[in-house]
């Protein structure tokens, strides 16, 4: 049976869409988010046309007054989102044609193409501003941890083979800095949206005189300047989809950045590490086992992590070949972007709440980097500064480990005479490279874990995060 002709573009069709059909294509389901944005969006636009004339003052005043009533009502979940008019756009647009009369004269000089390309950019504004904020309360959980266990020390992983001790402090140094790089990743993708595409209808522009400065200013597209921010190519305008990788893409690097965070606690909560206890409140127990406590909430942020980048892969591949300039394909951009921003918000959510109730086990820390092969290096270094050439010194050290491990001891078990036959270099003082405390006292450099250092990278954050 025909369907009535659909109400917002239905003119030139004798029958309207097929009940699957209205199925298929809605994206009301997943758009509506994006309500206030739609709304501040209509708001600016409904300025600009009054600006220049194209309504009045009272029907641009009238138009305000209803998208506001509307947006109170979709806030208060007393809206009723009907499928049949697709999307957001439509379906606000509808309530406010039932309310306001001049509602009629607001899609003026504009296409959804250019409204949803707005919507988003503006969306793109506060998600990142929203993710950000995560960002900083996840490093501050990070902080206060190294603080409260500034004096830890544990061995640092190659190949995840005992390496050389580092202080607990500069091992969760490296999250601060991976989590600052995330959300100046972050601040990018939000300069990038900050480029107002109205005015470029569906591909080219309108023959109406409107002031797309004055819509860029509204919405606060400007510059560091104030200066309006319009987008300079209505095709590429209403067609691009950079914004959206790109948001991905860095939802994607915190996901990599988190998993790897993850993967640490949870090998540091295991009984063979045990440098950590994870909080209860972010652990589960078997349901069969009754001693086991897991750290699923560690597990679950690497698993997110897949489903992220799986987000970003879905966006490359819907715009890779697409011919310019809007085809329908694009409405499945959305879902991938707020299922990212969703995911990486409550994987930050929970990394925070997960490190501010972590234990530290220092006994354990103590016993494992208590182990003098982690200095073996150091009294590489011993050598150099008696003149043996590093390769030599490489050498010879590796010849003591060896000798160690034939005898069944700790490396700084060994006896003067004993490494001494190794190499005449190897003085009595040779053992004081196995001190930890004056090992560490060495690493004096920029970026390096002495105890100086991490003081004072320590102080650096607290300053940074306030
Ligand atoms: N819901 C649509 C989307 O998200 C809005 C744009 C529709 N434009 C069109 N020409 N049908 O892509």
């Amino acid at each position: 049976m025909a369907k009535k002709a659909q109400a917002t573009w239905g003119g030139r069709f004798s029958a309207g869409p097929a009940e699957l059909m209205l199925k298929f294509s809605e994206s009301v389901s997943f758009d509506a988010r994006l309500a206030p944005f739609d709304v501040q969006g209509s708001k600016g636009h409904s300025a600009m046309l009054a600006h220049v004339g194209i309504i009045t003052a009272q029907e641009r005043d009238a138009i305000h007054a209803g998208l506001d009533a509307i947006l109170a009502e979709i806030q208060a979940g007393k809206f009723t989102w009907r499928t049949q008019f697709e999307d957001v756009h439509m379906n606000i647009e509808q309530a406010l044609t039932k309310r306001v009369p001049a509602a009629a004269k607001l899609h003026t000089a504009r296409s959804r193409n250019d409204q949803v390309a707005t919507d988003m950019r503006l969306y793109f504004k506060a998600a990142c501003t929203d993710i950000i904020q995560r960002i900083d309360a996840a490093q501050r959980a990070i902080l206060a941890l190294a603080e409260a266990n500034a004096d830890v020390l544990i061995p640092g992983y190659t190949h995840l083979q005992r390496a050389q001790p580092v202080y607990l402090a500069h091992h969760l140094g490296a999250y601060l800095e991976m989590l600052q790089r995330d959300a100046e990743r972050f601040a990018v993708v939000q300069d990038h949206a900050n480029w107002c595409p109205l005015g470029s209808g569906a591909i080219a522009g309108t023959t109406l005189p409107i002031d797309r400065e004055f819509s860029a200013k509204a919405l606060g597209f400007v510059d560091a300047k104030g200066r309006p921010r319009v987008t300079p190519n209505s095709m590429d305008a209403v067609s691009d989809r950079d914004t959206y990788i790109e948001f991905a893409a860095a939802c994607a690097t915190v996901g990599v950045h988190l998993s790897r965070m993850a993967e640490d606690l949870i090998l540091w909560a295991s009984q063979e590490f045990k440098f950590v206890e994870l909080p209860d409140a972010f652990c589960t127990g078997s349901s069969l086992m009754p001693q086991k406590k897991n750290p699923d909430s560690m597990e679950l942020i690497r698993g997110k992590s897949a489903r992220l980048q799986g987000n970003l892969h879905t966006l490359l591949t819907l715009v890779k070949g697409l011919p310019l300039t809007y085809n329908r394909d694009l409405q499945e951009d959305k879902p991938p972007v707020f299922d990212s921003h969703d995911q990486t918000v409550l994987c930050l959510e929970v990394l925070a709440g997960t490190f501010a109730g972590t234990t530290v086990h220092r006994d354990r820390c103590a016993t494992a980097v208590a182990d003098p092969a982690l200095l073996a290096t150091d009294l590489a270094d011993y050598l150099v500064r008696a003149g043996v050439p590093f390769r030599e010194a490489h050498h010879v050290v590796g010849a003591v480990v060896r000798l160690a491990e034939k005898k069944r001891v700790p490396i700084d078990r060994l006896s003067h005479a004993e490494v001494q036959r190794v190499h005449p270099k190897l003085a009595p003082d040779w053992i004081e490279s196995f001190h930890l405390d004056k090992a560490m006292a060495r690493r004096t450099g920029t970026g390096m874990p002495g105890p100086a250092q991490v003081k004072r990278q320590l102080a650096r954050w607290k300053k940074l995060l306030g």
